[in-house]
């Protein structure tokens, strides 16, 4: 059983709000009596993709636990690899596969510079035939925009665009435990291609649905504490992979708050 944590859609800005609550969520995970092996960041990392952004993003993100940071539309390629990786500043997809222990976390670039929807590239699916098919062992798939209409009133316009070798890819692999992704800010569960398919929570705000607005144009709550989800990976009776996902919020002080005191 391999435990790993999704952060998304930080969204750092300059500003100390929703520095501190990104910051609040690392911690919490840091001390966590079994830390996670790894923490899944699904994009969204920045508010404008300003490279004092990603400073300010390293610092606070920055603990002993391995992190993995796919890209949204709210990022720069070029910063987010120079500000926060430390690498060199490419424009190029920001496609990675890192290795957890017997798990292997998938981080595809769904972005696309200047849009806010997304869409993967020719060369990110080649990329991603080749990463699955060299080596063994379960899969975690972590992209920012998610490939299924999810009924959110802003996002489902700028979903993932044309979402269907994506899901020939899912469908025809074997080691893909489920796929992660970021944009909605709300906590979301549902399948893709027959695999289980999870929205991380936002840790800055919470897009709400349309059926529980006050008023058409409040879709973002700021109002609920950040949230993450836990995600735990083991093997399933059918010898394939099951993901099981729990979600969490943090309040101010840190204390999980699953129930009241
Ligand atoms: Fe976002």
């Amino acid at each position: 059983m391999i435990l790993v944590a999704q952060v998304s859609d930080t969204h750092f800005d300059l500003g100390a709000r929703n520095a501190e609550r990104a910051a609040r969520v690392l911690a919490h995970l840091s001390e966590l009596r079994l830390p996670p092996a790894a923490i899944v960041h699904t994009g969204d990392i920045t508010d404008a993709g300003k490279p004092e952004q990603y400073a300010q993003a390293a610092r606070a993100l920055r603990t002993e636990l391995p992190l993995f940071v796919a890209a949204g539309n709210h990022d720069d390629r070029a910063a987010l690899r120079a500000d926060l990786l430390g690498t060199h500043p490419s424009d190029a997809p920001l496609n990675q596969a890192h290795r957890v222990g017997e798990l292997t976390v998938v981080l595809l670039d769904s972005s696309v510079p200047g849009e806010p929807a997304g869409r993967l590239s020719v060369a990110t699916y080649d990329w991603l035939r080749a990463t699955l098919a060299d080596g063994d062992g379960p899969v975690l798939l972590a992209l920012h925009h998610p490939p299924v209409r999810v009924h959110s009133p802003i996002v489902d316009s700028i979903a993932l665009a044309d979402p269907a070798p994506l899901a020939a890819i899912v469908a025809g692999s074997g080691r893909i435990a489920g796929v992660l992704t970021g944009h909605a800010h709300s906590p979301i569960s549902t399948l893709f291609a027959g695999k289980p398919l999870v929205v991380g929570p936002s840790t800055a705000s919470v897009l709400r649905g349309a059926w529980e607005l006050d008023a058409p144009d409040h879709v973002m709550d700021y109002a609920p504490d950040p949230g993450y989800a836990l995600h735990l990976i083991d093997r399933a009776e059918d010898g394939g992979y099951r993901l099981v996902t729990h979600f969490r919020t943090v309040p101010a002080g840190g204390r999980i708050s699953v129930q009241p005191d």
